[in-house]
């Protein structure tokens, strides 16, 4: 059974103490940050790239850094983000015409391969062949490209098909994403939580995090021991 994973955004921190910020959410209980990476054509906005999460990893060295790949051409970083100590190469479905020579390239670098999904595509564009290769899918539940963006609901049907068909693989949810949502989340079968606005604007993080956590835990216990009984 897939079990909970939170991994706050760090698109919602204080980019002037990135490290620190990172520190401060394992503090907290955060399992993996999710390193946002933008640029610029695949989304319009911009943020870092692999010279800052080097920088990151040298000042915490234990991270787990979620590379959330917001670029075109994804075969391009992905020796740049293994070199800065990423631990999982996330790309988009849309910006690659060959996903897996990418996830063999990732894996030829000793990184876990993710596979995200915009709004817009479905999640049958998800072959069983590449969710197979892939270490974790990620459904996007705002349109790539800022954080604070209200939550699609219509997106979880998505995460309630992949997980149907592939009951153990990791599934991430990101955007949009907090108490008022883990709900929906949980229920639909994801386990990997990214939340950057509801955790690092909340006045107790760590409660945040403890929270979609225990939810998520609760739903997937549920859905194994629904499994069981069939
Ligand atoms: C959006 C990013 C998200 C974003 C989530 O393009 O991929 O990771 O930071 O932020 P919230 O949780 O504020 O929607
Ligand atoms: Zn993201």
């Amino acid at each position: 059974m897939p079990h909970a994973i939170i991994s706050p955004s760090v698109l919602a921190s204080d980019f002037g103490q990135l490290t620190a910020e990172c520190k401060r959410m394992i503090k907290n209980g955060a399992d993996w940050l999710h390193m946002d990476v933008m640029d610029g054509h695949f989304v319009p906005n911009i943020t870092m790239g692999a010279p800052i999460l080097t920088c990151v990893k040298k000042g915490v060295p234990d991270i787990f850094m979620d590379c959330h790949m917001m670029v075109a051409q994804p075969e391009k970083w992905v020796d740049d983000i293994a070199a800065a100590g990423g631990a999982l190469y996330c790309f988009h479905l849309e910006a690659t015409s060959d996903p897996l020579a990418l996830i063999d390239l990732i894996h030829g670098k000793k990184m876990k391969a993710g596979v995200a999904i915009s709004p817009d595509t479905p999640s049958s564009a998800i072959t069983d062949q590449v969710a197979n290769a892939a270490d974790m899918l990620l459904v996007m539940t705002v349109y790539p490209g800022r954080g604070g963006q209200k939550f699609l609901d219509r997106c979880l049907p998505k995460v309630a098909d992949l997980r149907a068909r592939f009951p153990e693989k990791d599934i991430e949810v990101d955007g949009g994403v907090g108490p008022s949502t883990i709900d929906a989340c949980a229920h639909a079968g994801s386990n990997v939580i990214v939340a950057g606005t509801a955790i690092f604007n909340a006045p107790d993080p760590e409660q945040v995090i403890t929270l979609l956590k225990a939810t998520v835990n609760t739903a997937q216990a549920h859905a194994a021991a629904q499994r069981a009984q069939q």
